[in-house]
């Protein structure tokens, strides 16, 4: 866990600050972001991919101020939703350094992304080709569109499935012919503009043979376009999806161990194929943000419960939950925690964090070994929450979503505060007019 160190007392420090004094000053649960990590894992992208254009997957985790680091360190920035491009134009993102992403993109949704200047679109379908193709004769303008395809690959948490993967929402399908089918059509459609195809393979992806696999594909379609439409698309794009470790047993690769593989395969290919290398892109979000961010929580009852056998599991209870972290509970991710406010000499026990809601499959960590004399008031830390925590965060049982504390140099400052019930309340109408 990176850019973390332990005080004499045990207390853990995090960006220079102490996780008890951040808890005692903005209360948790919160989500403790390390300025240098998050930069430096950016970096580290956009040197690896130095040839590349690399967009920041907003999705991942977004606020202005992300938006305004990503910038700074020379990346782009995708984005899938009209909040999304709010937040990167609030931001002073360039506009043409956005891309933008959504398989139901509304009329109006995409007339104010082009309208803005939004760098790129992408389209997932042949009602988005029309309604974009419209939306840019409404306008009188031209906009650049790169066409989703489905590459075939079904890509799981550790592995890939080559071919299968078909049947799902996104892209069109290379193998049905949809694909080249929606490339004649933006061709023929004035006001767009063909930059090149996008492929994005799935998720925590560590074997990169998944990624292969789709270049391959998208490639071979590239030569297609080529000699088929006459037309050479001067762009591709690889996705995001590089995985992370959440646990001891994830072994990610490094961004500039990736770079090389992705490269020397499109040079492999363009080269086979007789085409020339189109630029290429990728959208990488959790493996940027996901490791760079923390919670932390407060114990707030031990509670041992005996199993099958004379097992006993501990289930300890803190003030946050699958409200702030929802991946437990839909994906049966693994994250780890420790104790973060002392050093405990006690022998280990088997013990389950879980939250304050409503249902048992409320869970942040299923299984962790903490000090036995874990009590009320311990703060734990959950590392590698950046990624679609905070993003997928929600109100359920009316919790307020926690504040994003950004810590750089021993400097804690809010960069997302805390929800307030008046938040919250303020859009009920029935509260707002009692
Ligand atoms: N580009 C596209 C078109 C995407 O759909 C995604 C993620 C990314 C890039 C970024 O992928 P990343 O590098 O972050 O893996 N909520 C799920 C993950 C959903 C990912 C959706 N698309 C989770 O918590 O695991």
């Amino acid at each position: 866990w990176s850019g973390t160190t332990r005080k004499d007392d045990g207390d853990l420090v995090v960006g220079g600050v102490a996780l008890a004094d951040l808890a005692a000053e903005f209360n948790t649960p919160a989500y403790v972001l390390d300025e240098d990590d998050f930069r430096a894992r950016a970096r580290a992208f956009r040197d690896a991919f130095a040839d590349y254009d690399v967009y920041y997957a907003g999705k991942a985790f977004l606020c202005t101020t992300i938006a305004r680091w990503v910038a700074e360190e020379g990346l782009r920035l995708d984005v899938c939703s009209p909040g999304e491009l709010t937040v990167a134009l609030r931001a002073g993102v360039d506009p043409a350094h956005i891309g933008y992403h959504g398989n139901n993109k509304s009329r109006p949704e995409l007339r104010r992304a082009v309208d803005a200047g939004v760098g790129r679109i992408i389209v997932d379908s042949f009602t988005e080709i029309e309604r974009l193709a419209s939306v840019a004769a409404d306008l009188g303008t031209t906009t650049a569109v790169m066409i989703r395809v489905t590459a075939g690959v079904e890509a799981h948490t550790h592995e890939y499935i080559a071919t299968a993967h078909e049947d799902q929402k996104f892209g069109f399908s290379i193998t049905s012919g949809d694909a080249l089918e929606a490339v004649r059509r933006v061709v023929a459609a004035e006001g767009l503009e063909l930059l090149g195809l996008h492929s994005h393979i799935g998720s925590q992806i560590f074997d990169s043979s998944g990624f292969e696999v789709a270049a391959r594909r998208v490639l071979a379609l590239h030569a297609r376009v080529a000699s088929e439409v006459g037309l050479t698309m001067p762009e591709m794009d690889l996705g995001g999806g590089f995985g992370i470790a959440y646990t001891t047993q994830d072994d990610p690769s490094e961004p500039a161990q990736l770079a090389v593989e992705m490269s020397k395969i499109v040079e492999h290919e363009c080269r086979a194929l007789g085409i020339e290398q189109p630029r290429l892109s990728i959208e990488p979000g959790r493996a940027i943000v996901g490791p760079s961010m923390c919670t932390v929580y407060t114990v707030g009852t031990v509670k041992p419960v005996a199993l099958d056998g004379g097992a006993v599991r501990t289930y300890v209870s803190v003030d946050g939950g699958m409200s702030d972290n929802i991946r437990t509970a839909l994906y049966d991710a693994d994250y780890s925690c420790t104790l973060a406010s002392r050093a405990s000499q006690a022998p280990p026990m088997l013990a389950r964090v879980v939250g304050m809601h409503c249902e048992a499959g409320d869970i942040v960590v299923k299984d962790e070994f903490l000090p036995s004399d874990l009590t009320p008031g311990d703060l734990l830390a959950v590392p590698g929450t950046g990624a679609y925590c905070r993003s997928m965060a929600s109100n359920y049982n009316h919790a307020l979503r926690p504040p994003v504390i950004a810590v750089k140099d021993g400097v804690a400052r809010v960069v997302v505060r805390r929800e307030t019930i008046e938040d919250l309340l303020a859009t009920d109408v029935g509260a707002v007019d009692g």
